[in-house]
C-alpha cells in the first residue's frame, strides 16, 4: 500500500502578521490561510438520535425566531461568497426537516454567477426519496448521505431509527440525477461500534453502486461528552482492513485542503476516502468556517467563542459592516485543534448538531 497521500510539510504553522488587519482580498487567517469553503447549519432539529452525536431525548432545540430566516442565509451566503467563498454545504441538524430547503438551494445556486463552485447538502438520507427530484430542479451540486453500517439492526442501533430502507432508497433516487455528483457516503467509525463486517459491507458498497466512501473518526464533539481516545478506530486500521479485502492505491493529485486522503480500489471499482481528524490533523490545510442555525460564525469545529452574525443583522448591520466582522472573525481563527493535546484539550462550546458536520 503506498503512503499516506499528503503527510503535513514539516514547518510549523506561523502567524504571517501580528497585527489583526485584512480588510481587503479574499478572506484569509493570520496564518495566511485562505477561506474558501462555508458550511451552513440550517437547523439544530434532528429526526435521528445517533448515540455518538445526541441523547435519545434530543436536545434544546432553538427557538423559530432565533433561527436564520431564508433571506438571512442569502444575504450572508452572497456577502461570503463576494469575499471568496466558493463552496457552501447546507448542514444541520438534519437540514431536510427544513420545509424551505428546496428554496433557500435554488436561492443560493444564482450565486454560481459570482464565484460560488459548488452547493452541497449533508443529510442522514430519510427524506431523500421524496425530495431528490426539488434538490436537483433547484440546483443541488453534490450530496454527503451519512451512514454507518449496512446492517439493518445494527443501523437502528446507532441511529435509534428504523430506516436503513429509506435510507437506501434516498441513495438509489440520487442515481438518477447527474447533475448531482458525486455521491459521498459518510460513516462515522467508533471503536467498539464499529465492526469488520461494517466496514467491508460499506467498501464494498462503493464498489457496488456509483457512491464514494469515506470513512470519519470518530471526533469529541458528542452532545453527552462520552468520547474518549479508545473509542477512537484510526482511520489507517480501516484502510488496511479493506486493502486486505480489494487493494487500495492512493488516489494521485488530490487536493491538499481536502480533509479526506482518497485511495482508488486497484481494480478500478471505485473510490473509498478517509476522514483522520484525530490521528492525521488537517487543521494546517484548513478552509473552512461554520455559519450556525442562529447565525454564529465559527471559525473552527472546536470553537470556544463565536462571532454574531445574526444580531447585528437584525439591528440593521451593512454590508460592509458584516464583511467587517466576518474579516475580523477569520483573522482569528483557530491554529489546529488540540484533541491529541492531553489537558490542553477543551470540548467545544457546542455539539455536532449544534454546529453543523
Ligand atoms: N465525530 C465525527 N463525525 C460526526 N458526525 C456526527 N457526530 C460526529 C462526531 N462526534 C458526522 C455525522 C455526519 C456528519 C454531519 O458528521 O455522522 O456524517
Ligand atoms: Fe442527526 Fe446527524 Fe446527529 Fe445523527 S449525526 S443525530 S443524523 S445530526
Amino acid at each position: 500500500m503506498k503512503p499516506h497521500a499528503h503527510e503535513p510539510p514539516p514547518a510549523p504553522l506561523r502567524a504571517v502578521a501580528t497585527e489583526a488587519r485584512h480588510d481587503s482580498g479574499p478572506l484569509r487567517d493570520s496564518f495566511g490561510r485562505l477561506i474558501r469553503n462555508l458550511r451552513i447549519s440550517i437547523t439544530d432539529r434532528c429526526n435521528f438520535r445517533c448515540t455518538y452525536c445526541m441523547p435519545e431525548e434530543g436536545l434544546d432545540w432553538l427557538a423559530n425566531d432565533a433561527i436564520l430566516t431564508i433571506d438571512e442565509i442569502e444575504r450572508l451566503t452572497r456577502v461570503f461568497v463576494s469575499l471568496g467563498v466558493e463552496e457552501v454545504r447546507l448542514t444541520g441538524g438534519e437540514p431536510t426537516l427544513r420545509r424551505d430547503l428546496p428554496e433557500i438551494v435554488a436561492r443560493l445556486a444564482p450565486l454560481g454567477a459570482t464565484g460560488l463552485r459548488s452547493l452541497s447538502l449533508t443529510t442522514n438520507g430519510i427524506l431523500l426519496p421524496r425530495l431528490t427530484p426539488a434538490l436537483a430542479a433547484a440546483g443541488l451540486t453534490r450530496i454527503n448521505v451519512s451512514l454507518d453500517t449496512l446492517d439493518q439492526k445494527r443501523f437502528w442501533q446507532v441511529t435509534r431509527r428504523d430506516a436503513l430502507d429509506q435510507v437506501m432508497a434516498g441513495l438509489e433516487a440520487l442515481e438518477a440525477y447527474p447533475t448531482i455528483s458525486p455521491i459521498k457516503v459518510n460513516a462515522v467509525a467508533v471503536r467498539g461500534f464499529t465492526r469488520e463486517e461494517d466496514i467491508v459491507a460499506l467498501a464494498g458498497l462503493a464498489r457496488r453502486k456509483p457512491y464514494v466512501m469515506r470513512f470519519i473518526e470518530f471526533m469529541p464533539l458528542d452532545a453527552e461528552g462520552n468520547w474518549d481516545t479508545d473509542q477512537v478506530l484510526p482511520g489507517d486500521e480501516i484502510r488496511t482492513i479493506i486493502h486486505a479485502r480489494w487493494p487500495l492505491d492512493v488516489l494521485a493529485g488530490q487536493d491538499p485542503s481536502s480533509t479526506a486522503v482518497t485511495y482508488r480500489f486497484s481494480d478500478g471499482a471505485g473510490e473509498v476516502g478517509f476522514i483522520n481528524p484525530v490521528t492525521h490533523p488537517f487543521c494546517r490545510a484548513c478552509d473552512r468556517i461554520r455559519l450556525t442555525a442562529d447565525g454564529q460564525l465559527r471559525t473552527c469545529l472546536f470553537s470556544i467563542d463565536e462571532t454574531d452574525l445574526k444580531s447585528p443583522m437584525r439591528a440593521g448591520a451593512d454590508d460592509l459592516e458584516l464583511e467587517r466582522l466576518i474579516r475580523r472573525a477569520v483573522w482569528s481563527k483557530e491554529q489546529k485543534h488540540q484533541i491529541n493535546e492531553g489537558e490542553a484539550f477543551q470540548r467545544a462550546s457546542r455539539s455536532m448538531s449544534q454546529i453543523g458536520g
